[in-house]
């Protein structure tokens, strides 16, 4: 039997210039640079420049995936931004994103899933191509986080940082088992009864403000590694696979002890998991597009291989895909 699967034909990313390093947020709030290594894992984060906006930042990295794909930007039908920090409240960044590149056909639209966004916007871009509705997507995730940061509240101002992360999505033939190349499987939840331990404190139709975020951390965390494991346990029950089978976890980057410990619960050895938290802090709905562009790049994944994407947000919202690359 022949079916439609969705492979990643390229990879792109993009950090901004200036790095803030956990140095440097020792000298705006009380903390240290041990403490923020010891529980966290972060040695640094860049911040994007006064005149850079989500668009810049996902337009370097979608021309850079782009031309690992080998494609034209006017073959893309599709363009789907993750993001919670968007160039404006409307029209979508998604829509000056292709502007930017120049695209003038197909649709583009962003997706609001916090650190999930990736998760949520390539499974998204998935159903698109077995629909047969799509060809080649692009799916970015872009975040400016520094923007809505309490630059006084050392609970969260250490943990953040901005850049984007791109992938090309291509529809290709697969004959309908789990050796097949391309997204295997991808689930994904939300559960609003926990809205209010990871939030922004403002919004157009509540304050009209843009509001900072307010998040409690120790609580989120608890949360995290429980409802990760879980999801990871659907996508390889869906593809008949079990956890031996995986080669790489490629999970959102916010605190490598999350990392760490759902590799854990999965039995799976912590030399599995991709980790570039350490150089970026936790950049949202960019971290899993730019550890999975980094590490096909340096030639860790390689085709054939079996590789979970998994990421949990603020809403609650969490979700994981799994696929052969
Ligand atoms: O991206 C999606 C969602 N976000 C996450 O996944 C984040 C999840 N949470 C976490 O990563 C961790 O909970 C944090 C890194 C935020 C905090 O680590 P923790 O081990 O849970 O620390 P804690 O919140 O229990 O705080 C321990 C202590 C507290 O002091 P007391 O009450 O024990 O005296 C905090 O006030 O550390 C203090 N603290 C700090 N100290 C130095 C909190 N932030 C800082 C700081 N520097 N930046």
């Amino acid at each position: 039997m022949s079916v439609i699967r969705s492979v990643i034909t390229g990879t792109g990313s993009y950090l901004p210039k200036q790095i803030l390093t956990n140095s440097d947020l020792e000298k705006k709030v009380d903390t240290t640079d041990e403490w923020i290594i010891e529980r966290t894992g972060i040695k640094q984060r860049h911040i994007a420049a006064e005149d850079e906006v989500t668009s810049d930042l996902a337009v370097i990295a979608a021309k850079r995936a782009l031309e690992s794909a080998s494609l034209d930007p006017n073959q893309i039908d599709l363009i789907i931004l993750a993001t919670s920090t968007a160039d404006q409240t409307f029209p979508s960044t998604a829509t000056t994103i292709q502007r930017k590149l120049g695209i003038t056909g197909g649709a583009a639209f962003d997706i609001q899933a916090v650190c999930s966004g990736f998760v949520y916007a390539l499974t998204t871009a998935d159903n698109f191509i077995k629909a047969g509705q799509a060809k080649h997507v692009l799916v970015i995730g872009a975040e400016i986080f520094s923007r809505i940061l309490d630059w006084e509240d050392r609970t969260t101002c250490v943990l953040f940082g901005d850049g984007a992360g791109a992938v090309v999505l291509s529809s290709q033939n697969g004959v309908g088992n789990n050796t097949d190349q391309g997204l295997l499987s991808s689930r994904i939840h939300s559960d609003g009864r926990y809205n209010e331990l990871l939030f922004v404190d403002g919004g157009v139709s509540s304050t009209g403000t843009v509001g900072q975020l307010r998040m409690k951390g120790r609580e989120v965390f608890r949360h995290a590694i429980v409802n990760l494991a879980s999801v990871v346990g659907e996508v390889l029950e869906d593809s008949n696979m079990s956890s031996e089978n995986i080669d790489w976890i490629v999970p959102h980057q916010a605190n490598k002890r999350i990392l760490d410990g759902t590799a854990r619960k999965l039995k799976v050895a912590t030399n599995k998991v991709i980790v570039t938290v350490e150089k970026h802090a936790n950049t949202s709905a960019a971290s899993i597009p730019l550890a999975l562009d980094e590490a096909v790049k340096d030639g860790r994944i390689t085709r054939g291989q079996v590789v979970i994407l998994e990421a949990m947000g603020g809403g609650f919202t969490w979700g994981a895909c799994l696929l052969r690359w």
